[in-house]
């Protein structure tokens, strides 16, 4: 069998090596050419996936291309387009739709297509089934379409694309069927539901549960700091209940391609029925309010120094939205660099991961990683934690900074010496 996997990125190129390590045949399609031959050199773009398994992928028959005529050759499509928001908050799925036009002269009888990408419950059926139509195909005759959502969890070293379950939606039963069988070849364990809307629908809920469960604690941590209390002791205890309680930690905001995302695609499709998702948009809310808390936090503790924050140099450590990865897409660490940048502080950061502050749509710091020593320390009126890693020496870290302020809870175990301000 050979797989098309359109979108070499975060979610496909890992998708491509599990399915390349099953013995199937595997092409990888992208837009962007420099990713391409890259990939094709053996190199990797993902921090993650190290160069020498894009090299064993190759010598299994990997290959990467631009040219999607080539996608009448394969058997299975599976689309991992970006899926972002336009710039009012709804729903950009012209990757989606650029990607449908790509394939729509190449479709043919007995393909199976699945969608991966994060997006709204109907668009399967709605967008791209359509395409299908127009091709001369019938899902569910001649020609399978499913959806399935992805769960990759970047840099999480207990579950792979092989162990964690796969939620899959057909157009039909047969659709359902030949889905089932395809990532079956390849995933441990296979989770059928009744229809692409639920399984769409399926991911939203999981992305829709973090987002409101991590507003939640970050609300709780603004009423705990005013009662003098440690969120973080608190969720710990919290968490030897052995039913009922899931712990989700505070922070300075929510980051990643997912959650600050994904819920506002179910906002935009549930105004078409009338109905108003207050939960995701006050979670929203809460959360992008974190950046601020965290500098207000920095500024009341510089102004207990007699200083200003206009003039100060700070060091923000870790600007990936988490721990120990490479992706710094909407992390709310570069939200409190640019508010910090707005007061007229000198800001700086560090990250082992983000050598030189990378190329993004909306933001923009000519800066490169800050190696953390105990001179360069000393030469900041304040260190930021942001976002953990596990290269940090937090005791380091500790002894040599003047003021840290704590967004992970990492300073917590240290005497109370006016030092440390948990934001
Ligand atoms: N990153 C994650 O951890 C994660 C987890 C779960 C779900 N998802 C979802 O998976 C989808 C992909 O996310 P990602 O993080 O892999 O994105 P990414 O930006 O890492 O990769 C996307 C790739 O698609 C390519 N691309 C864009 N338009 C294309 C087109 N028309 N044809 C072919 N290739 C095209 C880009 O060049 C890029 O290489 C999104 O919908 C996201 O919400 C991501």
């Amino acid at each position: 069998m050979q797989v098309g996997i359109i979108g070499l990125g975060y979610v496909g190129i890992p998708l491509a090596r599990r399915i390349s390590q099953c013995g199937q045949g595997v092409t990888g399609f992208d837009i962007d050419a420099e990713r391409v031959s890259g990939l094709n050199g053996g190199r990797s773009p993902i921090k993650h996936i190290a160069d020498a398994e894009i090299g064993t992928m190759l010598g299994d028959g990997f290959e990467a291309t631009c040219d999607f005529s080539r996608t009448a050759e394969c058997d299975a499509l599976i689309i991992c387009v970006p899926t972002p928001l336009g710039k009012t908050r709804e729903p950009d799925l012209s990757y989606v739709v650029s990607t449908m036009e790509s394939l729509a002269p190449h479709l043919r009888a007995g393909q199976l297509l699945s969608l991966e990408s994060t997006t709204w419950p109907g668009t399967t059926e709605e967008v791209l089934r359509p395409y299908v139509e127009r091709a001369g195909l019938t899902p569910g005759v001649d020609f399978h379409l499913v959806y399935s959502p992805e769960r990759e969890d970047p840099g999480n070293p207990d579950f792979d694309t092989r162990t964690i379950p796969k939620v899959v939606g057909g157009s039909t039963a047969a659709c359902l069927d030949a889905g089932v069988r395809l990532y079956g070849l390849f995933i441990d364990r296979i989770v059928p539901v009744s229809s692409t809307r639920t399984a769409e629908m399926v991911k939203l809920l999981e992305n829709i549960h973090r987002s409101v469960n991590i507003g939640l604690v970050n609300e709780l941590k603004s009423v705990t700091d005013r009662m003098g209390l440690d969120i973080f002791e608190i969720i710990d205890a919290a968490k030897s209940k052995p039913f009922g309680f899931t712990a989700y930690y505070p922070g300075p905001g929510i980051g990643g391609h997912c959650i600050p995302i994904d819920p506002f695609y179910l906002t935009w499709k549930a105004r078409e029925f009338g109905v108003h998702t207050r939960f995701i948009e006050l979670a929203g809310e809460v959360n992008a309010a974190m950046p601020r808390y965290v500098v207000d936090k920095l500024i009341t503790a510089l102004n207990d120094r007699s200083k200003a924050l206009r003039g100060s140099k700070i060091l923000a450590l870790g600007i990936a939205y988490k721990r120990d990865v490479d992706d710094t897409r909407e992390s709310p660490s570069v939200f409190v660099m640019e508010l910090l940048r707005d007061w007229g502080a000198e800001v700086h950061y560090s990250d082992p991961n983000v050598a030189v502050f990378p190329r993004m749509r909306e933001h923009s710091f000519d800066l490169a990683s800050v190696e953390v020593t105990a001179s360069s320390l000393a030469s900041y009126d304040a260190v930021l934690l942001l976002t953990d890693h596990s290269a940090f020496d937090y005791g380091m870290i500790a002894e040599h900074a003047s003021l840290i302020v704590d967004t992970r809870g990492a300073f917590r175990d240290m005497p109370a010496n006016g030092k440390v301000v948990r934001a």
